[in-house]
């Protein structure tokens, strides 16, 4: 009987189990469908600078099947065509074959845009051929895609490189940010920085909120965001407490800024609405915070990192923001679900070029 108790309590557990998983699976899925809805109204080009990547294929595959992008993998013709068939894949897939072919005018525009940061033209013309994250990030920023995603086979900071260095930052913006949309059963939060700027001062702080707030709204959420710290306006003062306080001020007086933003905060005080309408009742947020901003990089990646792994999270991202065109890197070891999302999201930034 012990045995069978034990069992069933098991079954019982594991029953629970799949319901927070699904209702889990059911928040991401609900938030993801508003992106992919979006996509598929107006797809647009999105080059895969990892083409012959396995993974990239078979997201290839979905966004074409789906309508939901057009890919364009960068890679071997004879490879992708060859890994495509092997994966039981039926479709034509457009390629960009960057070591056969046209691709002077690549050349031309990566050499004219880096020789003053030590490029020589023989360099810019080794990197087109042999440097895929260099190609496709010269193709969108010469029209021939619309969006980039890479980072699966790279090391985050050198898939990063390129980018910056040949598309870059809006004209509203200074600096790029990682932004992670975590969803639990009945929230969302975004958190940024969460992949880019070591030690942001409390200007980028202002600038990473905005952009994470024009993400947001992305997925028709109404950004309420959060300067986080361990201090709370102000009980303890200095120089890491001041930059999370300052870029808060800074936002608050923005007229731009239509959204409510506070700060400093700690990460309880965001989130609970009785500490919020109890001790900080002054607070410009009367609803928990949906968007964390957290003051370096060590506090976002940890943070976002604990929520996905103990606070069962499920994390889309990371989605760069603040980028002159959309670009995305991924994490080593992503999913194809994970590859599709993102593109999906770069597809929506892309429509409103
Ligand atoms: N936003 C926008 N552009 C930037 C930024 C930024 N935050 N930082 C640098 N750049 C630009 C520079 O202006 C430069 O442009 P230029 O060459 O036209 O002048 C270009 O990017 C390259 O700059 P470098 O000085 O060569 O690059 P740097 O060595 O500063 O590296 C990088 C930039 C890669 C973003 C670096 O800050 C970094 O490694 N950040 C942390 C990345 C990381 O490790 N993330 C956590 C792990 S990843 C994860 O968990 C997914």
């Amino acid at each position: 009987a012990a045995m069978t108790s034990g069992a069933a309590r098991k079954r019982l557990d594991m029953n629970a189990y799949r319901e927070r998983l699904e209702a889990r699976l059911g928040k991401s899925r609900e938030m993801m469908r508003v992106v992919l809805n979006k996509a598929k109204s107006n797809p647009k080009r999105v080059a895969l600078a990892e083409g012959s990547n396995e993974k990239m294929i078979r997201a290839a595959y979905q966004m074409q099947e789906e309508g939901i992008a057009e890919p364009i993998l960068v890679g071997k013709t004879t490879t992708i065509l060859r890994k495509a068939e092997e994966l039981g894949l039926d479709f034509d897939p457009t390629i960009a074959n960057p070591r056969d072919g046209e691709w002077d005018h690549y050349v031309d525009r990566l050499y004219e845009l880096r020789q003053r940061k030590g490029i020589t033209k023989s360099e810019a013309e080794e990197l087109v051929r042999r440097d895929s994250n260099y190609f496709a990030s010269v193709m969108v920023e010469v029209g021939d895609a619309d969006a980039m995603l890479t980072g699966l086979t790279h090391h985050y900071p050198s898939a990063l490189r390129p980018p910056l260095q040949i598309i870059g930052t809006a004209d509203d913006a200074n600096y790029a940010a990682g932004v992670y949309m975590m969803t639990f059963k009945n929230r969302v939060v975004f958190c940024a920085d969460t992949t880019v700027n070591l030690d942001p001062d409390e200007e980028i702080l202002a600038e990473i909120t905005k952009h994470t707030a024009e993400l947001a709204r992305q997925f028709n959420v109404e950004p309420r965001a959060a300067l986080l710290s361990y201090s709370n306006f102000g009980s303890v003062t200095n120089e890491g407490t001041r930059k999370p306080r300052d870029a808060a001020a800074l936002l608050q007086d923005d007229p731009a800024v239509d959204f409510p933003v506070d700060g400093e905060m700690q990460a309880d005080t965001a989130l609970v609405e009785d500490i919020l309408e109890g001790t900080y009742d002054f607070a410009e947020l009367d609803d928990p915070a949906n968007l964390l901003v957290f003051p370096n990089l060590e506090a976002g990646n940890i943070g976002y990192k604990l929520l996905q792994r103990l606070g069962g999270a499920e994390a889309i991202g990371p989605m760069l923001v603040g980028m002159d065109k959309p670009v995305h890197v991924l994490q080593r070891g992503d999913e194809v679900k994970d590859i599709v999302n993102l593109a999906a999201t770069a597809v929506v930034d892309a429509q409103e070029e």
